[in-house]
C-alpha cells in the first residue's frame, strides 16, 4: 500500500504552479454530455476523480482523445448508455453530476448512491427536489438512483440549504429544459461560476452565477467548445498554509487571488504575509503564529475544505483558537492524528478548541479523507523528523503531483509502496 514518508522541519521555499480545480472539473466533464458534440477541455487536473469521470464518460459511449497531460477532446455525439456503472460511481461522490447531465440530454440517468469522502451524512434530497421541480421523477432501485422525464420544464426552485452539488445539478438539468428556471438560495463557489461559464460557452443562457439567484433560459441545443478550467482554490490554499506552517516563502502561481480572499484573511490574522499579484500569491512567515477564530461557511465564507489545514497551522499558535465547522457533521476525525503528534485540541461536536503547542512531533499517521490527508502532510512537513502517512489514495483523489510539487519546494517527501518494515530499513 502507498505511503508518504516525510522528513519534516524544513521551510518550504520556491515556486509552485496550481492545477485546474477538481470541483469544477468533476462537474464540467459530465456537462460535456449536454453538447452532443466535441468539446476540448484544458487545465484538467491529473487526479483520480478526473480519471474516474473520464472512465464514466467512456462507459456511456463518449469518445475521448488525450491531447496532453491536462487536456482532452471529448466527443459525446453518440451515447450508448444512460446508466453510470456501479463500481465507477461508488468511487467518487461527484458521479451524481451525471444524473443532471444525462437527464438534461437524454431524459433519463442512473447512478449508484454516490461514494467519496466520509464527512458525515451526505444527503442528495436537494438535487432530487430540483429534478422533480423540473418535471422529472426519481426512484431508487437496488442502490441505484434513477431520474427520468419526457418533458423537462423550467421551474422556480428555492433550495432549503445552500448546496454546491444541488446548484450544479439543477443547472445541468435546466439548460435544455423548456422555459425559464430560477434557482434561489444557491451556492456561489468559484466552481459554480466556472460551470455557468462553460455552459454559456456551449450556447446555454445562464445568468447570475456567483450571486444568490441563478436564472436559466432553456435553449434547444448546445454545441461543443474549447474551455479552460479555473485554478483550484483549495489546492492553492493548501500550499498557502503549507508555506505559513513551515515558516517558508512560496510563490503560488496560476491562481485567482480573489477566490483566495477568505483564506488570505485568516492567514494574515495568524501571522503570515500574503502578497497578491495578478495570477499569483506569495506567502511567507517569519514571526510567530497567532490564534484566531474561524467558522466554515458557504462561499464567500471560509471554505470547509480548508478547515483541517488551518487546524494544523493553529495547533502551533501562541494561544487558543476556535474552529467551528458549519457545513459537515463529521469533519474533525483527523484531530486524533494531530493529538498523536502532540497537538492539544478538544473537539465538542462541530467545534474544535485548539491550545497552541510550541511544536508538533513526527508520528505514523493515517489519512481519513482528502483534505484531512493534505492537512496531515502539512503537519508532517512542519514536525522535525520522519512521519509516515498511510492511505494516501485519499489525497491523490484531489491533488495533482503533490509529492513532486512539494519536492520542488525543497520538502523531503517520498511516495513509497513498500511494507512498513522494509521501509524503515530503507530510510
Ligand atoms: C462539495 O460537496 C465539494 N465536493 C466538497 O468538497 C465541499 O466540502 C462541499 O461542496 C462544500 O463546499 C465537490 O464539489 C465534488 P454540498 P457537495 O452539497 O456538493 C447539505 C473536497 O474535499 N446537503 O454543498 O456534496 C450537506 O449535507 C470535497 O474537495 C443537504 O442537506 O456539498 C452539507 O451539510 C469534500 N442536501 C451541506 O448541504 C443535499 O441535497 C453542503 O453540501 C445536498 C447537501
Amino acid at each position: 500500500m502507498e505511503k508518504f514518508v516525510i522528513n519534516g522541519g524544513k521551510p518550504l521555499m520556491g515556486e509552485v504552479t496550481i492545477s485546474g480545480a477538481k470541483n469544477a472539473a468533476v462537474a464540467i466533464l459530465p456537462a460535456t454530455i449536454l453538447a452532443a458534440d466535441k468539446c476540448i477541455l484544458e487545465n484538467i487536473p491529473a487526479i483520480h476523480d478526473v480519471s474516474v469521470s473520464l472512465e464514466i464518460l467512456e462507459a456511456l459511449g463518449a469518445q475521448i482523445r488525450t491531447l496532453g497531460k491536462n487536456s482532452y477532446e471529448i466527443d459525446t455525439t453518440h451515447l450508448t448508455s444512460t446508466r453510470v456503472p456501479d463500481d465507477l460511481s461508488r468511487q467518487m461522490r461527484a458521479s451524481y453530476y451525471f444524473l443532471g447531465a444525462l437527464l438534461g440530454r437524454c431524459g433519463s440517468g442512473q447512478v449508484a448512491m454516490p461514494g467519496g469522502c466520509n464527512l458525515g451524512p451526505r444527503p442528495i434530497d436537494q438535487h432530487l427536489k430540483a429534478f422533480c421541480a423540473l418535471n422529472a421523477t426519481d426512484s431508487v432501485e437496488y442502490g441505484m438512483i434513477k431520474v427520468q422525464s419526457e418533458d423537462l420544464q423550467g421551474a422556480h426552485i428555492f433550495f432549503d440549504t445552500v448546496s454546491v452539488g444541488a446548484t450544479m445539478n439543477a443547472m445541468l438539468s435546466a439548460v435544455l429544459a423548456k422555459g425559464t428556471t430560477q434557482l434561489e438560495n444557491v451556492a456561489k463557489e468559484p466552481h459554480i461560476v466556472d460551470l455557468a461559464n462553460f455552459l454559456n460557452m456551449m450556447g446555454a443562457d445562464v445568468r447570475g452565477a456567483g450571486t444568490d439567484v441563478i436564472k436559466i433560459r432553456g435553449v434547444e441545443k448546445l454545441h461543443g467548445c474549447t474551455y479552460s478550467i479555473i485554478p483550484d482554490q483549495i489546492e492553492a490554499g493548501s500550499f498557502m498554509v503549507a508555506a505559513a506552517a513551515t515558516g517558508g516563502n512560496v510563490l503560488i502561481k496560476n491562481v485567482t487571488p480573489k477566490h483566495l480572499e477568505p483564506i488570505t484573511a485568516k492567514l494574515e490574522l495568524a501571522g503570515a504575509t500574503v502578497e497578491e499579484y495578478d495570477d499569483a500569491v506569495r506567502v511567507y512567515r517569519t514571526g510567530d503564529i497567532y490564534p484566531c477564530k474561524i467558522k466554515t461557511m458557504p462561499h464567500p465564507g471560509f471554505p470547509t475544505d480548508m478547515q483541517p489545514l488551518m487546524t494544523v497551522l493553529l495547533s502551533r499558535a501562541l494561544g487558543t483558537s476556535i474552529i467551528t465547522e458549519g457545513i459537515w457533521e463529521n469533519r474533525f476525525r483527523y484531530v486524533d492524528e494531530l493529538v498523536r503528534m502532540g497537538a492539544n485540541i478538544q473537539v465538542d461536536g462541530q467545534v474544535a478548541v485548539i491550545e497552541g503547542v510550541p511544536e508538533l512531533l513526527p508520528a505514523p499517521l493515517r489519512a481519513s479523507d482528502l483534505r484531512a490527508g493534505a492537512a496531515l502532510v502539512v503537519a508532517a512537513l512542519s514536525a522535525k523528523g520522519i512521519s509516515e502517512i498511510d492511505e494516501v489514495s485519499h489525497i491523490e483523489r484531489g491533488y495533482e503531483n503533490l509529492v513532486e510539487k512539494l519536492q520542488g519546494l525543497g520538502a523531503d517527501i517520498r511516495r513509497v509502496e513498500k511494507p512498513a518494515a522494509a521501509m524503515a530499513k530503507a530510510l
